[in-house]
């Protein structure tokens, strides 16, 4: 049988949740377990995040796919509803919504719920969803008018790079809304954000991609900031040649061998989710890094084995990313990040839980 294999640790995502509250020891964790949690799966993820304090996903469906699994953990719904029915079935599941826009705030104040928390968005210059400032202020004075117990939030669009300056911008937005609306609850941290400004954790943080261990900056690896892979891809050998000087490899003939190669075929390709753009990616066969030559195809890839000093065995494992790879540096190769390596892997590789 064909040996893919997504491997999920249930301790390094446990593990990855304790440096969160390391970190943001007295905020609340909105764990983010959107997109099937970040591709690790669902099920899996809620199993080892009982002890966050709520779970964010994006919209109405994500959180009745955590209602279907028992779960009963308080949500939030990031984008908000999207009709009015929606704003009724997600109160009725208990989930509370993120108010970006008029028609939301519309639908809250057309069918009330008591006491209810709504997460106030504003956009303090990412442009992508929010209130303005101006509109904020009223949208929240109605809200409370109502009942309402309202958190103030907001996302940065350059958590990732803590020197950009659009960060001091939109802080400065939101500090103004904030002091207008006092006293009042906020959250505005990512993971990035977190691990970078203790000062702005506030009331709630809202940890995503360092909980399944990769770092949210390009200079700071996951080990620098001791976060563990929870997500390891793993395959084997099916094939090696040795090949001559001058010979060409895959698809497009795009790589010719310049000294004489032992080549490995590892059952890998994009149709199991790896990226088909990568230059100079590494993959570990026999606890060595080697390199990937030619194209990635849609079942396969080729590697380079000249350099182990024995040639490996059919059915060697070889590891793609995770323990002893960081996806953060497979994500590098294919011009990504890791966020999009997990969230675009297939079913096709076999899934299970380690611990
Ligand atoms: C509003 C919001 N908060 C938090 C997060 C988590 O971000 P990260 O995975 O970078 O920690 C996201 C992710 O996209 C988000 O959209």
């Amino acid at each position: 049988m064909r040996e893919a294999r997504v491997s999920l640790s249930t301790k390094a995502l446990s593990h990855n949740l304790q440096r969160v509250r390391e970190f943001a020891p007295h905020s609340h964790v909105l764990a983010m377990v959107k997109a099937d949690a970040y591709g690790h799966g669902l099920a899996f993820a809620l199993n080892a995040l009982q002890d966050a304090d709520a779970l964010g996903v994006a919209f109405f469906k994500e959180a009745q796919d955590i209602r279907a699994l028992g779960n009963t953990q308080p949500i939030v719904l990031i984008e908000g509803v999207f009709t009015l029915d929606e704003w009724i079935d997600a109160t009725t599941i208990n989930a509370q919504c993120v108010i970006h826009q008029d028609c939301q705030l519309q639908w809250a104040l057309e069918q009330i719920v008591p006491n209810a928390t709504i997460w106030l968005k504003i956009n303090t210059g990412m442009n992508r969803l929010g209130f303005s400032p101006d509109e904020a202020i009223a949208a929240a004075q109605q809200l409370r008018a109502t009942g309402y117990d309202l958190i103030l939030t907001m996302h940065f669009a350059n958590a990732d790079e803590p020197n950009h300056p659009m960060n001091q911008t939109q802080m400065d937005s939101f500090f103004s809304i904030k002091k207008q609306l006092e006293p009042i609850k906020a959250s505005l941290c990512n993971s990035a954000a977190l691990i970078q400004w203790p000062q702005l954790h506030f009331d709630w943080v809202r940890p995503g991609i360092m909980m399944y261990g990769s770092s949210p900056f390009s200079d700071r690896s996951a080990t620098q900031l001791d976060l563990k892979p929870v997500m390891t891809l793993t395959t084997q050998l099916i094939a090696t040649h040795k090949l001559p000087i001058g010979a060409v490899i895959g698809y497009g003939s795009s790589f010719t061998t310049t000294r004489v190669t032992q080549l490995g075929v590892v059952a890998m390709g994009y149709g199991d989710g790896y990226p088909r753009v990568v230059s100079s990616a590494q993959v570990i066969v026999d606890g060595v890094k080697v390199p990937i030559v030619g194209r990635v195809s849609m079942d396969m890839l080729t590697v380079d084995l000249t350099d182990l000093p024995t040639l490996p065995t059919l059915s060697t494992k070889v590891i793609l990313w995770g323990n002893g790879l960081d996806a953060d540096d497979a994500a590098k190769a294919a011009g990504t990040i890791s966020y999009e390596l997990f969230t675009r892997l297939s079913t096709r590789p076999i899934r299970d839980i380690v611990e």
